[in-house]
């Protein structure tokens, strides 16, 4: 039998929390065969509640879940960890400065670097959720030095799924049937998803996405736009914001970081920026990946137009203000 890997989920007591520590558990995450033992940290005002989500893990009777870790002390639950997913953070709330907020995160990630840093199983695989996600990996990285760069990753991985849906809904195919869209950039609504090298499986073979839809007013306007805003329309229609949808994308950014994507397919993940594709090096940008053997690699030489550069161009550009806003309130 395979030994039991630790995963650990801050924020657990919150409402992606509640939607992803049942799908852990459930091996949706590291596979139907794989054994998990779940490492769930929140802060001491959710500490009962979290304690009441440690109770109902116990009465699912999960055959996977070897054992549970419900605390408010990051250094117990960040202690052998092998995967890392922080969905824990500071929301905006409304009349806050995005200064402050970004205040409140920086010191978040900066003490919870300090503790996987310490404390986690070597190798150990980060995955940020929690906003600004990709300025707070960003943070996570320069905290845990001795954590390697290719660990710290944050989560556009919704993003690349609701494009999916989104090309999948427009034509009427099985989603399992699109791949290969891009979301570049940052987790915001500046983000761009791009669909130049987008495929769809039909009984005629692959075809691409642009052939398909045939409209590229759309592809270029709506769609863009459906997939940057979609957060907003959640909200908008659930008075919350999106959980089972987060919370099932950090499963597939997860499980295909371990167990590797299809040949032939990539996905997007907020990775460390080498300088690819002329993005500044030193940021945190969701490019397209493929993953092999544990690791991810940029997918290369992909032909970029105009169109593409100006948005690429404009989603780095905020997320280089989002650094220098997060390094501003580390001074
Ligand atoms: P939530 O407010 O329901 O849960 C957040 C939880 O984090 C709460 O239980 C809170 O007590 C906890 N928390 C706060 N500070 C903490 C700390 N220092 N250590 C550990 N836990 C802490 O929020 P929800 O809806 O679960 O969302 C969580 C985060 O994920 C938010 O920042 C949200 O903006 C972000 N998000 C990111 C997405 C993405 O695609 N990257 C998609 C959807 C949400």
């Amino acid at each position: 039998a395979k030994e039991p890997v630790r995963v650990l989920v801050t924020g657990a007591a919150g409402q992606i929390g509640y939607a992803l520590v049942p799908m852990i558990a459930r091996g949706v995450m590291l596979g139907a065969d794989q054994p998990v033992i779940l490492h769930m940290l929140d802060i001491p005002p959710a500490a009962e509640a979290l304690n009441g989500v440690k109770m109902e893990l116990v009465d699912a009777a999960f055959p996977l879940l070897k054992g549970v870790v419900a605390t408010t002390d990051a250094v117990e639950a960040c202690t052998g960890v092998n995967v890392a997913v922080m969905v824990g953070g500071f929301p905006r709330k409304e009349g806050m400065e995005r200064k402050d907020v970004m205040s409140k995160n920086v010191s978040i990630y900066k003490a919870q670097a300090s503790a996987l840093e310490k404390h986690a199983a070597a190798n150990c695989k980060v995955l940020v959720v929690a906003n600004p996600a990709n300025t707070n990996a960003l943070i996570l990285k320069e905290f845990a030095p001795s954590i390697p760069d290719k660990n710290i990753s944050c989560l556009t991985r919704l993003d690349h799924n609701r494009a999916l849906g989104q090309i999948s809904e427009r034509l009427n195919v099985q989603v399992s049937d699109v791949k290969n869209v891009i979301i570049w950039g940052n987790h915001s609504s500046s983000q761009y998803p791009d669909v130049n090298h987008a495929t769809v499986k039909t009984p005629a073979g692959e075809k691409p996405v642009r052939e398909l839809v045939a409209n590229d007013e759309w592809l270029n306007g709506e769609f863009i736009t459906t997939v940057q805003q979609r957060g907003a329309a959640i909200i908008k229609a659930r008075k919350l914001s999106s959980a089972l949808s987060a919370a099932s994308s950090a499963c597939d950014h997860i499980r295909d970081w371990v167990l590797g994507t299809p040949e032939g397919t990539w996905v997007s993940m907020g990775v460390y920026s080498d300088g690819s594709y002329n993005v500044p090096a030193g940021l945190i940008y969701s490019f397209p990946v493929t993953c092999k053997n544990g690791e991810w690699c940029i997918v290369q030489g992909l032909p970029i137009d105009e169109f593409s550069r100006k948005k690429m161009d404009a989603t780095a550009e905020e997320l280089s203000e989002e650094k220098a806003l997060a390094y501003s309130c580390l001074s």
